[in-house]
């Protein structure tokens, strides 16, 4: 009996223990069960963490994506924070990719429109994570950039060689021509005996702003004249003296600038005049062997350095003393005369502008318009050296 009293007694004991060790054991699950939820989000969490910055260390699409795909696991506080990142990430990895992809076009294919293209997409990377990308892909297009600039380099230089040969081209042919026509190959027009002779002379150019518009006008009026030309323009000038020559007028030496050759030493004198004079005849292709010296100012020694013939003139416009064509249309025409040799300047816009109206007038009472030496040969048989001449 006593056995089973005992028995008895463990097993309420027991009975005792095992619904208060149930309590127990219940709070004591739950417990645990938070605990390992807890730990089992941190380590998604943490998962997601070490996600989110593999796929900023390495910029691949396929991390970028398991990224996302174990941040959108986590809870909603935790998830906007790394979703943000990630749109960041995925907002600097296209703007490379977008530049990477301007530089290889650039690369492909050299242009100035592509160079723009690829400037202003490296632009466009501004944030801290684009830096390492955008200093690599500035320095490839730097390179790009100064092949480019090579590239163009070359082909003007290219360019300017046609150019150049063409202008020699012309130059010759211009030249052969003039030979021809010396060599009396091809005549121009014989002046009928009798005609009243009249030659227009401009002095002082070329100039870009008011010759290229009275080469129009006597190409217009089919009349040629002679430019006194100054060394100095012509050099500067050279397309305009090749034009006047292969319109058919006469292009001869005003000296180089235009010194007045009286207060020079002969040495001087003769520098003066003949630079001039080889410059413009190497230009046009003619042969001319007038002169006009400045301001109309001459000495014996003047006409002694060398083997040019001097040309002044009969009637003075005073041009240079107006500032519109009405006075130097009545100064030309009042003074006017058989085998006058008249006094122009092709810079003044107004000089220029009085010529229609000159040439006008004259034709319809019947003057012919010659060169210089057109006119010295029709009226003495041509120019002879060291002398100086006025028309009549
Ligand atoms: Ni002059």
């Amino acid at each position: 009996m006593k056995k089973i009293g005992i028995i008895v007694g463990v097993a309420l004991v027991v009975i005792a223990g095992t619904s208060g060790g149930i309590y127990l054991k219940h709070q004591h699950d739950v417990q645990a069960e938070k605990a390992r939820v807890a730990r089992v989000y941190a380590a998604s969490k943490s998962k997601a963490t070490r996600a989110v910055a593999k796929a900023y260390a390495s910029g691949k699409t396929e991390d970028v994506q398991k990224a996302e795909a174990l941040v959108a696991q986590l809870h909603s506080k935790d998830r906007k924070k790394s979703q943000a990142k990630l749109e960041t990430l995925k907002l600097d990895l296209q703007a490379i990719a977008t530049a990477k992809a301007a530089v290889d076009t650039l690369t492909a294919n050299l242009s100035d429109d592509n160079l723009t293209q690829a400037q202003s997409k490296i632009a466009a990377l501004t944030s801290a994570y684009t830096a390492k990308d955008k200093a690599t892909l500035q320095q490839l297009v730097n390179q790009q950039k100064e092949k480019l600039a090579a590239q163009k380099l070359a082909e003007e230089q290219k360019a300017k060689a046609e150019a150049e040969a063409q202008k020699a081209a012309a130059e010759k042919a211009a030249q052969e021509k003039a030979a021809q026509e010396r060599a009396g190959q091809t005549s121009s027009p014989a002046i009928p005996a009798g005609s009243k002779l009249i030659a227009l002379t401009f002095d002082d150019g070329p100039n870009p702003a008011s010759t290229p518009q009275l080469l129009e006008i006597l190409q217009n009026a089919g009349v040629p004249a002679t430019f006194f030309a100054l060394g100095q323009e012509a050099q500067a000038y050279p397309d305009l003296i090749r034009k006047e020559a292969a319109l058919g007028n006469e292009v001869a030496s005003h000296t180089w600038d235009h010194k007045d050759l009286t207060t020079l030493n002969p040495t001087a004198q003769q520098q003066e005049i003949l630079s001039a004079n080889h410059l413009i005849n190497q230009l046009t292709g003619q042969n001319v062997t007038l002169f006009r010296p400045p301001y109309g100012a001459y000495n014996a020694s003047v006409l002694a350095q060398t083997n040019l013939s001097a040309v002044n003139w009969s009637v003075d416009t005073n041009d240079w003393r107006y500032n519109t064509p009405a006075p130097v249309v009545q100064n030309a025409l009042a003074n006017a005369h058989d085998g006058a040799i008249i006094l122009l300047h092709d810079i003044h816009s107004w000089s220029v502008a009085a010529v229609p109206q000159i040439i006008q007038t004259l034709k319809a009472q019947g003057y012919t318009f010659v060169t210089v030496s057109q006119l010295l040969e029709a009226r003495y048989g041509g120019a002879q050296a060291h002398q100086i001449y006025f028309g009549q």
